[in-house]
């Protein structure tokens, strides 16, 4: 089995203009933003597959995001990889969730994307299954409802302890948490969200997620994308929960 990549030192893509590396609690991930601007000049680096599904997308704003963020990540992967970025393969897991296809003899680099309409985030990881979500600060949420659906009694019980005007803004900070770690596991929204307790206090925390399948362990914190958005990412340290079976939180 190839080892997993060093992703010490490897920067050089930083303030070329089209993708910003964030910083990032945790040295071994390394989180990129890239806006929907930088569609024009990704355009060449998606796959011709990726350019068609591009051309179905009916919604302006939505298919420039999509050429920006599929551009940036194989543009990521290439680069990162020292591989031809559009002879990459990406496949995906049973609940949608993309990973690459190592090329042979190539190091193992685990990757996650999330995307809101104006920019969108991308996690590279070394170790076990990265996730990252980003969700625009303006969205409007019914957070009573969502709270009651996604968040545990006692996180409820904090949120409504806030004055009404900032518990959207609290839910989507929890809602960002909880979606990362989902999707470092891979199991999307086939998790259920009320078992994951999260504390907005901590700069980071460890995650314990359990399954009749069985458990795991995720790091999940904050990333600073200004006030515009939230977002969070997370890398699970370990899990033998079975991605298929997902579902049956516990
Ligand atoms: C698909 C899902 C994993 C993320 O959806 P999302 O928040 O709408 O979208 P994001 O931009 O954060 O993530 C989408 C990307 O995650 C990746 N992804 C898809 N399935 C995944 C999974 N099971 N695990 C991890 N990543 C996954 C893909 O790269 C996808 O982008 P692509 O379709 O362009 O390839 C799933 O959790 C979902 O449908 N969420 C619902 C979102 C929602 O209801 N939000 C309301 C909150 S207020």
């Amino acid at each position: 089995m190839s080892a997993w990549f060093d992703l010490a030192g490897r920067t050089p893509l930083a303030g070329n203009g089209v993708l910003r590396r964030l910083a990032c609690h945790r040295p071994e991930l390394h989180v990129w933003a890239v806006e929907p601007h930088a569609a024009c000049t990704l355009r060449a680096w998606i796959a011709d597959s990726e350019r068609t599904q591009a051309e179905r997308m009916l919604h302006a704003e939505r298919r420039r995001m999509f050429i920006a963020a599929r551009g940036a990540l194989r543009m990521l992967l290439g680069h990162y990889l020292g591989c031809d970025a559009l002879s990459l393969s990406i496949t995906r897991g049973p609940h949608g969730k993309p990973s690459l296809i190592a090329p042979a003899g190539a190091a193992r680099l685990a990757f996650n994307v999330s995307h809101c309409e104006d920019r969108a985030l991308i996690a590279l990881g070394v170790a076990g299954g990265v996730g990252v979500d980003i969700e625009r600060a303006d969205r409007k949420v019914d957070a009573a409802l969502l709270a009651r659906r996604c968040l545990s009694t006692a996180e409820q019980r904090r949120l409504e302890a806030r004055p009404g005007a900032q518990r959207a803004a609290r839910f989507l900070r929890y809602w960002t948490h909880k979606e990362a770690v989902a999707k470092a596991l891979g199991a999307g929204l086939t998790l259920d969200f009320r078992t994951i307790e999260i504390d907005l206090d901590a700069p980071e925390q460890h995650v314990v997620v359990c399954d009749r399948t069985g458990r795991a362990e995720v790091e999940v914190f904050e990333v600073a994308v200004g006030a515009s958005h939230h977002a969070a990412a997370a890398v699970c340290i370990q899990s033998d929960l079975d991605p298929a079976a997902a579902g049956t939180a516990s």
